[in-house]
Order: C-alpha cells, then sequence, then structure tokens
C-alpha cells in the first residue's frame, strides 16, 4: 500500500467526470481516472499533468456494464489509498419507452445501477472504518423528477439517489452506535 492517497473517478474521459479530475488535480489530489477509452483517458491524463507535472496519475481501462470488470478493476486497485471514490460513469436514452433499444437500457442498467452498486458496496466494506474516506455517487436532476420521455434512465437515478441516501443514513447510524 503506498502512502500517497488517491481519489477514483469513474468516466473520466470525458464531461462531468473530466471535469471533476481537473478540479481535484487542481486541489493537489493524485487520481484514478476510469473509463473504456483508454487514449482518452491518457489524453485526461497528459493535460493534467502539463499543469500539475507533481501529481501522480493512474489510468485504468475497464467497461463497467461488465460486473467481471467492475471486480477486477476496484482489486486492480488494493494496493492504492483511494480516500475518495466517485461514481460518475452513466448514461441515458432519451427517448420513448417504445422507441428504447432493449440492449441498451440494459447496458444502462448495468452500468447506472449495477455498477455503481458493486463499487459502492466494495469500497465501503473496504473503508467504512477508515476515518475522512468518502463515497460519491453521480446521480442526476432525473433522479429526483418523473421525467417522462428519459423513464428507464431515470428510474435508474432514482436508484442512485435511493441507495446512496439510505447508504449514508445507514453508516451514520452504525457510527453512533
Ligand atoms: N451531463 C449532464 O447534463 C448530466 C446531468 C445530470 C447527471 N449526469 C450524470 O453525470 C454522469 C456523467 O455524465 P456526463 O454528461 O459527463 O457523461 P459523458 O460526457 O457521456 O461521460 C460519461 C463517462 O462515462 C464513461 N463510460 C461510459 N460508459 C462506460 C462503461 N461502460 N464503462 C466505463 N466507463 C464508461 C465514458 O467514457 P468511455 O466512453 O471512455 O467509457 C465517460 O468518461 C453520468 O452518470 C450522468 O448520468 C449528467
Amino acid at each position: 500500500m503506498t502512502t500517497d492517497t488517491y481519489i477514483a473517478i469513474t468516466g473520466a474521459s470525458t464531461g462531468i467526470g473530466r471535469a471533476a479530475a481537473q478540479q481535484f488535480a487542481a486541489a493537489g489530489h493524485n487520481l484514478i481516472l476510469v473509463a473504456r477509452n483508454t487514449d482518452a483517458l491518457k489524453t485526461v491524463r497528459s493535460d493534467i499533468l502539463a499543469t500539475y507535472p507533481d501529481l501522480k496519475i493512474q489510468v485504468r481501462s475497464y467497461d463497467l456494464t461488465n460486473m467481471a470488470q467492475a471486480r477486477a478493476l476496484y482489486y486492480s486497485l488494493s494496493d492504492f489509498n483511494i480516500d475518495c471514490w466517485i461514481n460518475n460513469a452513466g448514461f441515458g436514452d432519451y427517448k420513448l419507452i417504445s422507441d428504447q433499444d432493449v440492449n441498451k437500457a440494459t447496458r444502462m442498467i448495468q452500468l447506472n445501477v449495477e455498477a455503481l452498486t458493486l463499487l459502492s458496496m466494495l469500497y465501503v466494506k473496504d473503508h467504512e472504518q477508515i476515518p475522512g474516506t468518502q463515497l460519491i455517487n453521480v446521480s442526476s436532476v432525473g433522479g429526483y423528477l418523473m421525467v417522462p420521455t428519459c423513464v428507464t434512465y431515470s428510474a435508474t437515478k432514482f436508484y442512485v439517489g435511493a441507495f446512496t441516501e439510505n447508504l449514508a443514513l445507514e453508516l451514520r447510524h452504525k457510527a453512533q452506535h
């Protein structure tokens, strides 16, 4: 186990995950960047290192719609001291249910729900006793409002909110008793 601490971010190759990586880098955090696209992740890493050359940045390419790969990702990082894990990788499909591709919807549930749950559980089991560690799961406004035309996505994000907020209650309760 290294003494350096890291923030792990899934979905760090583009969008919110990449922006979060840049912000955490600016605050001095070492990073573990996860997504499928290795080249895009390496570009994020080199862009950050161009400004913050002293940071340590790991790149991991895994398809998190595959639970075996999600598990492999987590266990590949057992030597790293991860003080914050961010489940950000996710996607939506903004169509009527009748127009949605069933296979795409299945992959959405695997990524937005199954991988997030698996990685959250593995992280909490290993870190709940370590003061200062954080788990952040990225939901959406669609996780708090019923949104016809993205029913499946909205439902996955309701799950993210329910799982994460209830987990926070459970951990707070456990710490107090
Ligand atoms: N953008 C918004 O307005 C908005 C609003 C509310 C909530 N959100 C949520 O915020 C999160 C990020 O959204 P975003 O807009 O930044 O999306 P994005 O730009 O499409 O980025 C999604 C990230 O997830 C990764 N990813 C996708 N499928 C993956 C898979 N199978 N395995 C591993 N990584 C995968 C992508 O990288 P690869 O393609 O390289 O794998 C990418 O890094 C999502 O959970 C989304 O639901 C977004």
